[in-house]
């Protein structure tokens, strides 16, 4: 695969119409404001924590590979470039060309040269096109896609036996943390993401030696896991 080459293009709509064209039309969260997505996102306040925490979480070693499923801008890339280094490889998939173009700008910024971006649906696009990783992971994303078992099986269909995948998502907050829940449920709304779509349980099913974690009053769910074995070959568990 091509390091740092960006192909496929699903149409997303308002593509090719100008920005404000696309702001006095029914805004797509993902296509109209993906310049502004690094600045409103939050990141640093609050969902940087859980990404932080689920990349911990897949053990990383120095050249493996990586797919981030639903890459948006490319703010998972450096955590994981810091881990695998400069022999291994990051296959970021999202369907949307404008945050494509804002991960491209990153890439090109910081010079590198192991990230491929890929511009595919992840609840249609077959694992084939890449080879097996090492490791997945997707960042608020499943929350956002309507067939997420879809998307979830590409991750799944898309990962070496034994690799390992991490599920990091939002809900309601918990506890004194409750008092948020409009806040975090308006975020959650303008966003596209569905609240309670609870995503991590997909993983939960499929995986084994399952870590779980929670950021930010339970906003944040991390679920992290294995890949097992398929059944009939040595290693697998009855
Ligand atoms: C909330 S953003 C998260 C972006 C990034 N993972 C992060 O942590 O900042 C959700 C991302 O999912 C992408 N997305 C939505 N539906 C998708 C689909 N069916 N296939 C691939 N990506 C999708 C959007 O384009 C957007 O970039």
């Amino acid at each position: 695969m091509r390091p740092s080459s960006f192909f496929g293009s699903p149409d997303h709509g308002g593509e090719g119409q100008g920005r404000l064209g696309r702001l006095l039309r029914r805004p797509e969260p993902y296509t109209t404001f993906a310049f502004l997505y690094d600045a409103l996102s939050l990141d640093w306040p609050v969902y940087a924590s859980g990404r932080r925490a689920g990349i911990e979480a897949l053990r990383l070693a120095p050249g493996d590979r990586v797919l981030d499923l639903g890459c948006g801008t490319g703010l998972n890339v450096r955590h994981l470039l810091r881990r695998i280094g400069p022999t291994g490889h990051v296959v970021a998939l999202d369907s949307s060309p404008a945050m494509l173009r804002q991960a491209a700008r990153r890439v090109r910024r910081r010079g590198w040269t192991n990230v491929t971006l890929l511009c595919a649906d992840a609840s249609t696009v077959d694992p084939a096109a890449w080879e097996p990783v090492d490791a997945a992971l997707s960042t608020y994303v499943l929350s956002v896609i309507p067939d997420r078992a879809a998307a979830w099986q590409t991750m799944l269909r898309g990962t070496r036996a034994g690799g390992r995948i991490a599920v990091i998502d939002m809900q309601d907050p918990q506890g004194r943390w409750a008092v948020l829940r409009p806040l975090a449920r308006w975020l959650c709304a303008v966003s596209g993401s569905d609240i309670h779509a609870y995503p991590w349980r997909l993983l939960e099913a499929d995986l084994i030696d399952v870590h779980s974690a929670a950021r930010r009053g339970g906003h944040i769910q991390i679920r992290v896991g294995t890949v097992p074995a398929p059944s009939g070959t040595i290693g697998s568990s009855p």
